[in-house]
């Protein structure tokens, strides 16, 4: 079909009229590529807020090689994994540290209000996510928040909707790891990620849902189908 249904198109046309487009399809699909590019370098497809202060995975994931959990001590446990203002003082607790922006770092780490970052990733609040337990899981960091490692100013890396999460929920194996490589952005699998994928999901009986209740809480104790797929706005 694919091979055929080009020919036949411009089967149609003219002697110049097959010349202009044999000229204009090609610059048209190189055009689209290149759009693809830059938009692909430049900025990214989702949301990405402003940050309060410029802090940069880049240098302190890319360059400086901290591991997530470093400054992310609770993604293990919590549904709200936020960054440790007390973990930057580790390296930043000089006062004449020369970086202006980092003021409400400091401010927090002695006792201020928490510095106030912008959630960048997020999911309606009556949609059951549960953080934590993907983690436990073995689902990378990477499968739902991208090269995070290249990142100067983080941005949401997956669209979050109700078709992204069920795809994985179908089908979770490429996207598995051992619970203590989740973090790891370098991760190769060995044997491939499919085969090695498969071998983890067998490991741990991991088993996701599509079930309308598995991630559609019922509100205010109702149980109809309706109360599920009618969200409070
Ligand atoms: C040096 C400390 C530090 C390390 C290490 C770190 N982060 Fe972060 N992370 C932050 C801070 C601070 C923010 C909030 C500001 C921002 O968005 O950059 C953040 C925000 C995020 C967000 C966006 C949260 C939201 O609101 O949706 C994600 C996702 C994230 N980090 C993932 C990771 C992953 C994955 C790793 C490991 C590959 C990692 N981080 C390593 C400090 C860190
Ligand atoms: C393990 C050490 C370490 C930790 C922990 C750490 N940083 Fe850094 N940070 C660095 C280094 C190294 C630099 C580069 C300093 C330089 O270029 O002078 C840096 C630079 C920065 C800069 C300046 C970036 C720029 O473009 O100039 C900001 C802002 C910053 N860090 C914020 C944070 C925040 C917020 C946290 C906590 C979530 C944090 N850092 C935790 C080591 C660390
Ligand atoms: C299955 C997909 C998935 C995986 C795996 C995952 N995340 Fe997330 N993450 C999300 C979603 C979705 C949100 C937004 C949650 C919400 O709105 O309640 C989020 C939120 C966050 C936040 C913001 C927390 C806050 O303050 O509100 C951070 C930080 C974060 N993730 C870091 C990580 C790190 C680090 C890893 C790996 C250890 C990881 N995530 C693994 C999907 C994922
Ligand atoms: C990249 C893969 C992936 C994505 C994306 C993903 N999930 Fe999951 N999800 C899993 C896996 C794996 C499990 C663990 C199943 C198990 O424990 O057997 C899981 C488990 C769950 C559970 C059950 C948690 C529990 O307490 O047992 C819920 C609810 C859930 N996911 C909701 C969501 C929602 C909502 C989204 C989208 C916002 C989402 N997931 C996106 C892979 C994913
Ligand atoms: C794996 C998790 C998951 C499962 C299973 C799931 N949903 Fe969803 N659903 C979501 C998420 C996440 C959203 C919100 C997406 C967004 O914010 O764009 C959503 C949104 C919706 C919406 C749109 C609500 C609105 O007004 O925006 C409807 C309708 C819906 N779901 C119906 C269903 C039905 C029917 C089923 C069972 C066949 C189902 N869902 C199963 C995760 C899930």
């Amino acid at each position: 079909m694919r091979r055929i249904l080009p020919v036949a198109f411009l089967g149609k046309f003219s002697f110049r009229g097959r010349v202009l487009i044999g000229a204009a399809l090609p610059a048209y699909v190189l055009s689209v590529v290149l759009f693809a590019q830059s938009s692909d370098s430049g900025s990214p497809g989702y949301y990405q807020p402003k940050q309060p202060v410029p802090h940069s995975h880049a240098l302190h994931v890319g360059e400086q090689g901290l591991d997530c959990r470093y400054c992310h001590t609770t993604v293990d446990t919590s549904d709200r994994p936020r960054a440790s203002d007390a973990a930057c003082l580790k390296c930043h607790q000089s006062a004449s540290d020369d970086i202006p922006e980092f003021a409400a770092v400091r401010v927090a780490a002695t006792g201020g209000p928490a510095v106030n970052w912008e959630k960048v990733n997020e999911v309606p609040a009556w949609i059951t996510f549960n953080h934590a337990r993907h983690v436990v899981r073995g689902v990378s960091c990477q499968a739902c928040h991208g090269r995070v490692d290249r990142m100067e100013a983080t941005y949401q890396a997956e669209s979050l909707s109700m078709d992204w999460c069920m795809d994985c929920h179908r089908d979770p194996s490429p996207h598995l790891r051992r619970p203590e490589d989740v973090t790891r952005m370098d991760f190769k699998p060995p044997g491939g990620i499919r085969a090695y994928g498969h071998k983890v999901r067998n490991e741990l009986a991991i088993n996701p849902d599509n079930g309308c209740v598995y991630c559609h809480r019922p509100r205010n104790g109702a149980t109809t189908l309706d109360s599920l797929l009618e969200p409070k706005k």
